[in-house]
């Protein structure tokens, strides 16, 4: 039975009737596609990133992974911001705005100096915009006083959420590159400069696959490629990474995050939600499967509210925080022994060959049975074979053996894999 639950937020003081947004790229770029995703669900869009600059594109311009049969991956694209014309961007989210109130429209805007910035920061205002979103994060311009190198730049990014914060009363939000080995400090530095909220991630700059015919990555424009950014499913465990750091830094943690990476499911966005995204944005998987994949997300995170017993989305924003703790913290004293059902076990081997190859040699195989045991005293507990298996449940955690001198204690399993 459909269980409906309030998904409402309240972001950065914008209402919104579900955290669930698209993000800024081809899927929010024109009236008609906003419209046809708003009337799906969606909560708000993240409309296009718009600029002075006006984007010239290549073609082709996008990449994907594979692995073992399964597509997409991760996905690989070399598209800047929008190609369209400024007024026809402004015209669109003016009118975005009047034919539906109740949806959120945040303008993501990228300049190339303070004017620019104010000059967007004005206009998009002006043209209804809810909150506006600063692109400090994209790693395909060609013009290196945009985008990931203005982000990489904690400098820059205060300067610019300066000038975009005093040319508007609009909240601003600072959307972060993962191309950094801390996300604190530009995003400290944004919110100095004025930002109320912060953004993450946009995409990774990567390589995905080279092409023998001509020597190059992919994709080929005329025998040649460049390294750019990577999305979608791949990504998610950066994106979860980066705004669990955020989250759990003293004074970040005071600010509204948005979480962007990877975002397919229900169950991606509840994860991002439980590292302390407030707001939830996608690109990748509705270019692959289309905007009616909010549908999933609406209904399976009430389903999962329902069973937990959570009223709000509030009260499980960051619920996993406390619970991520540094290495140096983890409970070291036992090990989990991986435990076999033989009457779920098909015989494949593929525990035996990883145990014995990869991990303590601690399976031994009964050829003529095709059918593996594990040796308590030599299994280390690492749970690869639980990993590889391909029958669910076959291999499940078993006994907790206390390490030579450590005292028993409590301790708190994951006792059921999906
Ligand atoms: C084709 C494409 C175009 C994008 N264009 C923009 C853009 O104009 N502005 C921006 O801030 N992010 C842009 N992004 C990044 C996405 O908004 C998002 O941050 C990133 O793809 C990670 O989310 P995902 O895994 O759900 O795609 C683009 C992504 C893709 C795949
Ligand atoms: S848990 Fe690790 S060591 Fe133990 S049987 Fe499985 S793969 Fe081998
Ligand atoms: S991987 Fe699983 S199914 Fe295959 S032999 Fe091992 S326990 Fe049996």
């Amino acid at each position: 039975m459909a269980v409906k639950k309030d998904l409402s937020i309240n972001y950065l003081g914008v209402k919104c009737e579900n955290p669930f947004f698209l993000s800024s790229s081809p899927v929010g770029s024109n009236y008609e596609m906003v419209k046809k995703s708003y009337e799906a669900g969606w909560g708000g869009v993240f409309y296009k990133t718009i600029g002075i600059f006006i984007a010239d594109e290549c073609s082709p311009r996008f990449d994907i992974t594979n692995k073992e049969g399964t597509p997409w991956l991760g996905f690989k694209n070399m598209e800047q911001i929008s190609d369209k014309a400024l007024d026809i961007n402004l015209e669109n989210i003016f009118k975005l705005k009047r034919d539906y109130p109740d949806k959120v429209m945040v303008a993501t805007i990228m300049g190339s100096c303070d004017e620019e910035w104010e000059t967007l920061a004005k206009l998009v205002t002006d043209a209804g915009a809810d909150l506006i979103e600063c692109n400090f994060s994209c790693p395909q311009m060609t013009s290196h006083s945009m985008g990931s190198d203005v982000g990489t730049n904690p400098e820059l990014v205060e300067r610019y959420s300066r000038a975009v914060s005093g040319a508007t009363h609009l909240p601003v939000i600072a959307k972060m590159t993962p191309n950094v080995t801390s996300m604190e400090v530009p995003a400290l530095a944004a919110l100095k400069g004025g930002a109320k909220g912060i953004s993450a991630i946009n995409t990774v700059k990567s390589i995905t696959n080279i092409d023998f015919e001509n020597m190059t990555g992919m994709p080929v424009v005329n025998g040649k490629s460049s390294i750019s950014g990577y999305s979608g499913a791949a990504v998610k465990p950066i994106g979860l990474r980066f705004i669990a750091n955020l989250a759990q830094h003293p004074e970040i943690s005071k600010y509204d995050l948005s979480g962007i990476g990877g975002i397919e499911t229900w169950r991606d966005a509840v994860e991002y939600i439980l590292v302390g995204s407030r707001n939830i944005q996608v690109t990748t998987a509705i270019m692959q499967y289309g905007y009616r994949i909010v549908e999933d997300m609406i209904s399976g995170t009430s389903h999962f509210m329902d069973e937990k017993g959570f009223k709000t989305i509030d009260e499980f924003v960051g619920l996993a925080l406390p619970n991520m703790i540094p290495a140096d913290n983890v409970d070291r004293d036992y090990k989990v022994v991986a435990k076999i059902n033989d009457k779920k076990c098909i015989g494949c081997g593929r525990c035996y060959v990883s145990c014995y190859d990869a991990a303590h040699q601690a399976i031994d195989w009964d050829a003529k049975k095709r059918r593996p045991k594990v040796d308590n005293e030599k299994c280390v507990g690492c749970h690869l074979c639980l990993n590889v298996c391909p029958v669910a449940d076959c291999i499940v955690p078993g006994d907790v053996m206390w390490k030579k001198g450590r005292e028993p204690h409590d301790v708190k399993l994951k006792k059921f894999y999906e």
